[in-house]
């Protein structure tokens, strides 16, 4: 209890999935919860939830790809609960899941606008008030896949590597400023990413779910 009493944590992607998850769990940790996300109704939810327990959150409508409402977001969450001391880096899509001789150069773009620059540009925003606030954490979602390759979601392979080395240089350059940067690496977590990706699979979902299984299991085998 109270790993986080008073910090003011922003997540990214909040209403749904991992993200949701993690405001619940840093809010009944004693954090102030910026639920930040473009499901506006799921991600109410979120705040209200955390609210109705006794905590303290608020939502707010968050595209990661555009600067202008990252920067907006970083301000209006400073006025209203203090500078973000913990930012979770989490909102991500899937994207096409076909061979990489099939992906558009549109659905490549989405994938690096969402998953990669969305990192850049939530963390470029929050490190001002990190250092006012003499520290902080940041804590980027890279996924297994941005450590192993597997035959699918190329787009998404490459995001995910790109968040892990984003988070190596960003944790030196700002280790000076008392501001932790650390990349996690989840296997599959059953969230409606996942569901998602599963029904465009062309398989049932069971079989999905067997097949998702396999892959970890390969991945658990083999020394990163
Ligand atoms: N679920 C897994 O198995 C798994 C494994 C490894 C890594 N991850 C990573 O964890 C993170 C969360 O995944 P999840 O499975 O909970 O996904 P999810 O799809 O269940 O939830 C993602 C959330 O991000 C939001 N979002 C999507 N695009 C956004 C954007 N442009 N701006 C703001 N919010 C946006 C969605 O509305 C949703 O609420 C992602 O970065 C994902 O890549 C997930």
């Amino acid at each position: 209890m109270n790993r986080v009493k008073n910090k003011i944590a922003l997540v990214t992607g909040g209403a749904l999935g991992l993200g949701r998850a993690t405001c619940l769990l840093l809010a009944r940790e004693g954090a102030r919860v910026a639920v930040t996300d473009v499901r506006d109704e799921e991600g109410r939810a979120v705040a209200e939830e955390i609210n109705r327990a006794g905590g303290t959150a608020r939502y707010w409508h968050l595209e990661v790809a555009d600067e202008a409402q990252v920067k907006s977001t970083f301000a209006q969450v400073a006025t209203a609960l203090g500078p973000v001391n913990v930012l979770v880096n989490n909102a991500g899509i899937a994207g096409a899941n076909k061979p990489t001789d099939q992906v558009t150069v549109e659905e490549w773009d989405r994938v690096m606008n969402v998953n990669v620059k969305g990192v850049f540009l939530c963390t470029k925003h929050a490190i001002a008030g990190m250092r006012q606030a003499g520290g902080g954490s940041i804590i980027n979602l890279s996924s297994i896949y941005g450590l192993v390759g597997a035959p699918d979601v190329p787009p998404y392979h490459a995001s995910k590597g790109a968040v892990r080395l984003m988070s190596k240089t960003d944790a030196l350059l700002f280790a000076k400023d008392g501001i932790r940067v650390n990349s996690i690496h989840p296997g599959y977590i059953w969230t409606p990413m996942v569901e998602g990706v599963g029904q465009g699979s062309g398989v049932s979902l069971e079989d999905f779910r067997k097949q998702v299984g396999a892959v970890v299991q390969v991945c658990a085998r083999k020394p990163f």
